[in-house]
């Protein structure tokens, strides 16, 4: 079996000669703390031997309990929000048809996502769409708090007691929470709900491979076993004993670090020219946003769907400040085969492209855009992946939460805390009168009052 691959070089040539390799005794610093504990953040090191802790007999439960979803419901829900929501969407959207919602084959439940907004046209729609079906849901939250899953949890129980009764809808409600703490566990406790356990010591960004991804990603009639294989292959080859320059997530954690610190790049853009990688993006946008952008630091992660952001994007990225690197998640070979039809008439003078595959041309405009963005001042970094299936999505999934530790820890920050993100949290149960939080409601009306 192949490896994902890494080329820097066309990032290399924005850095002075040596900078990347310079990076090696800090890399290393890096590896060793996060093996041995000694990092920031080191209670929250639980996803570093993860893949390679999956027992068989774990993969089991986990895949008695999503064949039970299956037999039993035509829809599932997933409600969940952040690092409980973006790894479960991102494989399965990653490996589902484009169009699943459209010619579901009866075979595998359709996955909805919920509890990640609270947009009430998006929950009134969904409950209007859930009428007539039998749906089933599984909860996530590992703090088993959170406000928009707990808000759209709360209508999904009643709708689901509502259709099929409480003791059926008892077995086809799944918790996935804390084993002790919160809401959602107290509920799944009283209720009687199949429940599943998140680590303490894996925080909701890394922890796509615990239940939290792979429930939802076995219900959705994924390959989970080969999802974890995959991740473990990664687990050894970015191991703290892989030579610097042989370990793919040392490579790309000290380019981008040499790209940030020493060239002005401030801005990451991770880029596909596959649509279905679009959710995965929008994963490791949150996986190095939340882990790196604190203490004023950090590289902002953004993202590109290519060709089609090309047109809307592209400008910018071609010609606007050059404070931006691309990082492109490249897919080596399509999983489907189409070719260009001959046209005797040729009127759109497209015959040229006769008998070519669409990846063919897909592949010319990627490297066509690499080259004119590198052209353009933009350094780029190549990810190669093989095939899009469940293992190299494993790998995907260990290769950047492994270089996103060695990264936050090279930029000097906790990569596994997220304190920025209650300050909103306050401000929204201040201002809804939440009970606990009536000094903060008093100060926040003052402060809008004069501010009127
Ligand atoms: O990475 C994180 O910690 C966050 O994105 C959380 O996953 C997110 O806020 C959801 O939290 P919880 O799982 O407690 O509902």
């Amino acid at each position: 079996m192949k490896n994902i691959t890494l080329d820097t070089s066309k990032a290399a040539q924005f850095l002075k000669a040596g900078a990347v390799e310079a990076y090696e005794p800090q890399v290393k610093a890096a590896q060793e703390a996060l093996e041995n504990g000694t990092c920031p953040g080191n209670d929250f090191l639980g996803w570093l031997h993860l893949p390679s802790s999956i027992s068989a007999d774990f993969i089991k439960q986990l895949q008695d309990c999503a064949n039970v979803l299956r037999e039993n419901c035509e829809v599932v829900v997933v409600a969940g929000i952040g690092g409980s929501y973006l790894g479960a969407r991102a494989v399965i959207e990653a490996l589902s048809n484009s169009f699943a919602w459209l010619v579901n084959d009866k075979k595998n439940p359709t996955i909805l996502f919920a509890g990640n907004n609270i947009g009430e046209d998006y929950l009134s729609e969904l409950t209007a769409y859930l009428k007539d079906k039998k749906f089933g849901v599984i909860n996530i939250s590992k703090s088993g708090t959170t406000t928009e899953t707990a808000l759209a949890f709360r209508l999904l129980k009643k709708q689901c007691e509502d259709q099929r009764g409480k003791d059926e809808a008892k077995d086809v409600i799944v918790a996935v929470t804390d084993a002790k703490k919160g809401a959602a566990r107290t509920c799944a406790d009283k209720e009687g709900y199949k429940s599943f356990i998140i680590p303490d010591n894996v925080g909701g960004r890394f922890s796509v491979l615990t239940p939290v991804g792979l429930l939802p990603i076995a219900v959705a009639g994924f390959d989970v076993k080969q999802l974890v294989a995959g991740a473990v292959d990664m687990e050894k080859a970015c191991g703290k004993d892989v030579a610097f320059d042989e370990n793919p997530a040392a490579i790309y954690a000290a380019t981008r670090q040499a790209l940030y610190t020493q060239a002005g790049k401030k801005i990451e853009i991770v880029c596909n020219f596959q649509p279905k990688l679009h959710y995965f993006a929008e994963w490791w946008k949150q996986l190095y946003g939340e882990s790196e952008g604190k203490d004023q630091k950090g590289i902002f992660p953004a993202a590109c769907d290519f060709t089609t952001d090309l047109h809307s994007m592209g400008q910018w990225i071609q010609q606007g400040e050059r404070s931006i690197f691309e990082t492109v998640i490249s897919v080596e070979t399509p999983n489907e085969k189409l070719l260009f039809p001959h046209d005797d008439e040729n009127l759109d003078g497209l015959n040229f492209l006769e008998g070519k595959r669409v990846d063919e041309v897909n592949k010319m405009a990627e490297l066509g855009t690499r080259l004119a963005h590198v052209d353009g001042g933009v350094p780029n970094i190549l990810v190669n992946v093989p095939e899009l299936n469940a293992y190299y999505l494993g790998q995907l999934i260990y290769f950047f939460e492994k270089a996103c530790g060695i990264s936050g820890l090279l930029e000097e920050v906790n990569p596994f805390n997220q304190p920025g993100v209650e300050a909103y949290k306050k401000n929204m149960f201040a201002l809804l009168n939440k009970p606990g939080y009536e000094a903060e409601s008093k100060a926040i009306q003052e402060r809008l009052a004069n501010e009127k």
